[in-house]
């Protein structure tokens, strides 16, 4: 609770967060406190890929075709989940409204260097997409019909009305943040799938596996990304009893 306080507090003091080369040449963040960075040091942009997109919204999209997807990210952070699965999904002629919780923004200047870093190692990536989608705290539309917006609240205190397709679970790991890995929250997250839903992350521990479960997920443990041997997705089945 007590380095969750200091994560909260060094990201809103806006003190400078070190940007890392991870493996495949992309850029993350390295909180300077905690020392955790927002994205596998074995590689940002395929994890980004292998994770959330190929195994949260293509699988979903292969299982359940629609023209629309309702997608959730915990943890906006730099932004890099939102910007290939909207670029993917662009490709893709699928629309998508994207909703991202983001408690502790990055401060702009951080976003510029760090965006500047990755177009550099990643020429085909749209410095115009990042900084929209940096751009304001409100719903915005996003070229190709997508649309995003941004909550700065806590997972803790995040009660939507609606329920999301997909939901991408990218919380600092349970040894920074525990709170955020607790049975209730993860009951509270299956609350927010819709039948037939997925959401995935990067986090295969037992207890999280077992807490999905127990929220009346199906879970799959998946080959992890590189330098990872596992990680999660849990489905929503349609007929879903809560909490079994
Ligand atoms: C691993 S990073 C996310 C990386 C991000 N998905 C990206 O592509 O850059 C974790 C994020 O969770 C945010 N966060 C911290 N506490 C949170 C909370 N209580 N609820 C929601 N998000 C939180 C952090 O500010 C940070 O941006």
């Amino acid at each position: 609770m007590i380095l969750s306080f200091f994560v909260a507090f060094i990201t809103t003091m806006h003190t400078s967060h070190k940007i890392l080369i991870t493996n495949d040449n992309s850029p993350t963040l390295q909180n300077p406190i905690t020392l955790e960075t927002y994205h596998s040091m074995n590689g940002a942009m395929i994890e980004a890929q292998h994770v959330y997109y190929d195994a949260g919204t293509a699988w979903h999209l292969a299982k359940s075709p629609k023209p629309l997807l309702h997608l959730l990210e915990v943890g906006f952070g730099t932004g890099l989940n939102a910007m290939l699965t909207m670029s993917r999904l662009t490709q893709l002629g699928v629309r998508c409204h994207y909703a991202a919780l983001e408690p502790f923004p990055i401060a702009m200047h951080c976003i510029a260097d760090y965006s500047s870093q990755l177009t550099a190692a990643y020429p085909d990536i749209s410095k115009t997409l990042l900084t929209q989608l940096h751009s304001t705290d409100l719903e915005i539309p996003i070229h190709e019909g997508h649309t995003l917006s941004k909550h700065r609240v806590l997972l803790e205190n995040f009660h939507p009305s609606q329920t999301f397709d997909v939901i991408y679970m990218d919380a600092f790991s349970p040894s920074t943040q525990p709170e955020l890995w607790e049975p209730e929250i993860l009951q509270n997250l299956a609350a927010m799938l819709a039948p037939g839903g997925h959401l995935v992350t990067y986090c295969s521990k037992g207890s999280v596996r077992r807490g999905f479960a127990a929220a009346g997920l199906e879970i799959e443990r998946l080959q992890g990304p590189p330098g990872k041997r596992e990680m999660l997705r849990a489905r929503k089945p349609f007929l879903f009893s809560e909490g079994l």
